[in-house]
């Protein structure tokens, strides 16, 4: 089955509670995390993942886009992330493996994310301990960009990997998903779609979650 995750990059930050509650039907609350450092933007942290959990008994999904994230994954479990991604860009390979076990000992899941420009092999050292591979289709850092279509060869070459590799591993995409995009990526293999601008510009948000699933 498809999982959807819209990303509440696209909410309204004043109206965090009533913008979750309107995504009820997906699967997965995506949570964009940026330091200003890893990425050219800013945007929430520790303090809004504490307080969502407290709104929400939807699965939290935290993807951070923060240098030496190895820093702080045992603050975003604590704060009631269930799983949390960390960009293999971010640091060296051993703080990246440091990360995932931090956030598996505290009994939550782990995922690497790529950059559109990282090839698919980066994710080879990770593969067999994670719980998600996130690819990036779309620079990140900003919602509403334009999807990278030339993505696609390289989920379908994770896609390939996870099967051999971690088969229960979820893949999932990140960026310009829409309903023109979707059918394309989960074809490619992705199974976790995340949407932004695509779910919260919607008229109709559940009609637009469902379309999303293909
Ligand atoms: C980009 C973020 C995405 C973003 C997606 O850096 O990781 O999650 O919010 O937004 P859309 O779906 O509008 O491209
Ligand atoms: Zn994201």
């Amino acid at each position: 089955m498809i999982k959807i995750a819209p990303s509440i990059l696209s909410a309204d930050f004043a109206n965090l509670e009533r913008d979750i509650n309107r995504i009820s039907a997906a699967d997965y609350v995506h949570v964009d995390v940026m330091d200003g450092v890893f990425v050219p933007n800013i945007s929430i942290g520790i303090p809004v993942v504490q307080s969502i959990r407290k709104v929400t008994d939807m699965f939290l999904d935290v993807h951070l886009m923060i240098v030496e994230p190895v820093r702080y994954v045992e603050q975003f479990c604590d704060a009631g992330a269930d799983l949390v991604t960390v960009h293999v860009e971010s640091d060296t390979e051993e703080n990246i493996h440091a990360a995932i076990d931090k956030i598996h000992a505290k009994g939550k899941k782990a995922g690497i994310v790529l950059k559109p420009k990282t090839p698919a092999e980066a994710a080879l050292p990770f593969i067999e301990k994670v719980e998600l591979i996130l690819v990036m289709t779309v620079e990140p850092g900003f919602g509403g960009q334009k999807f990278m279509a030339d993505m696609m060869p390289k989920v379908t070459a994770l896609r390939k990997m996870i099967d051999e590799k971690n088969p229960t591993c979820e893949l999932e995409v990140d960026g310009g998903v829409a309903p023109d995009t979707c059918k394309t990526c989960i074809e490619a293999g992705a199974n976790v779609l995340v949407a932004g601008s695509a779910v919260y510009k919607a008229e109709d948000i559940p009609a637009r979650i469902a379309e999303l699933r293909g």
